[in-house]
């Protein structure tokens, strides 16, 4: 048996209360029945929570990634969570179980996974942070702030355990290839590809000595399903303090309400606003896009917490920064830059409008 733990992060939306808005007490209830009902055969520990819509489950084990016996539980929770969902008659019940049954591993299925594997250290200080009305993607600029800007972490100038810098492993969803990039040196290099987030997202983060930093959900659920079903509302799992970034470090990027895509109908551009557990649930035009961050500390696999990281008064200006440039795109009804260009539509009218005004359109005189 590894002496090394793995946290598995993977998450559903199985079904909204009220509409997208939110996640029912019943669907927690039965997802932390069934995981306790799994626990000695299969997890170390675990924690069940939801952001917004979209139920998370955080398990431990030490069965490494990708384990399909850890997989095929998660799938066996969201489907007993769409059959409580369905009871309920709450929205979108299954919304994103894209496939009729488990093969393997959930990748690919609609599921949202963040997973890494890791010699746990004497003390071992976790945030993962989870967002709804979001797209995968959103996590890049914080990421960047976090591992690669001295403005936003100053062990990367004064700690000599993060001098080196880190590596980061981006992923083409589109291109379905990936490519590893070293910053500082690289941090162009790197910047050019991570600023189209919709394409190009940041899946992992390593030290230079390899070791695992942080590690994101990269499913994209229009892709997979080829058409639009919800946003992919990812999470992301980040190590802390020692050769890492303070806690400090991980939250402060979030200081900046950076635009991302997503919110109403998943088709509109919005700030990402971090709010504490209890205040995930979207309600504004379906949103703003939000993130929560949840703080543990593992003690042999074990789950000490979560603490709610943006349960604090110095995230309230940051806030309300957020509503207001919440209001300004808002007051852009549906034009751009609010709704996402043509292309980037998660649905449109476009082609029946077209279809039906095709023989309206006339050639320009001259
Ligand atoms: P439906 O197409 O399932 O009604 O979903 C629309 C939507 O997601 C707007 O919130
Ligand atoms: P979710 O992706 O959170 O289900 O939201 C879908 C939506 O269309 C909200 O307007
Ligand atoms: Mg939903
Ligand atoms: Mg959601």
């Amino acid at each position: 048996m590894s002496s090394k733990i793995t946290l598995s992060v993977i998450k559903a939306d199985v079904g909204g209360y009220v509409g997208h808005s939110a996640m029912h007490e019943a669907l927690l209830a039965e997802a932390r029945t069934c995981l306790d009902a799994a626990k000695s055969r299969l997890l170390i520990d675990f924690h069940v929570t939801g952001c917004g819509d979209d139920l998370e489950l955080i398990m431990t084990h030490d069965k490494g990634v990708d384990n399909s016996e850890i997989h095929g539980l998660a799938w066996k929770v969201f489907e007993n969570c769409t059959a409580k969902a369905r009871e309920l008659k709450l929205y979108g019940a299954g919304q994103d179980l894209l496939a009729d049954a488990f093969s393997g591993n959930v990748r690919g299925m609609g599921p949202g996974v963040a997973e890494m594997e890791f010699e746990e250290r004497t003390a071992e200080p976790i945030v993962i942070f989870m967002a709804d009305k979001t797209s995968a993607g959103a996590w890049n600029l914080p990421l960047y702030k976090m591992f690669a800007d001295p403005f936003n972490t100053a062990g990367l100038i004064i700690a000599p355990t993060m001098h080196d810098g880190f590596r980061f492993e981006v992923h083409d969803v589109k291109g379905h290839k990936r490519i590893f990039f070293d910053c500082p040196e690289e941090s162009y290099d790197l910047l050019v590809f991570i600023g189209a987030s919709g394409r190009y997202v940041i899946k992992a983060v390593y030290a230079k000595d390899g070791e695992i930093a942080a590690v994101s959900s990269t499913e994209r659920l229009a892709l997979i399903a080829g058409k639009y079903v919800g946003k992919d509302d990812p999470v992301c799992v980040v190590r802390s303090q020692g050769k890492f970034p303070a806690v400090g470090e991980v939250l402060e990027p979030f200081t900046m309400p950076h635009i991302v895509e997503g919110w109403m109908r998943g088709s509109h551009y919005g700030p990402l606003l971090p709010v504490p557990f209890h205040h995930s649930g979207p309600t504004r035009f379906d949103g703003p896009p939000r993130v929560i961050a949840a703080g543990f500390q593992l003690a042999n696999g074990s789950l000490v917490g979560p603490r709610d990281m943006f349960d604090d008064p110095a995230f309230d200006r940051v806030r309300e920064r957020t509503n207001d440039l919440a209001e300004q795109l808002r007051r852009h009804g549906p034009f751009e830059p609010h709704r996402l260009p043509m292309e980037e539509m998660e649905y449109t009218t476009l082609p029946q409008v077209m279809d039906k005004l095709k023989e309206r359109w006339e050639k320009l005189p001259g």
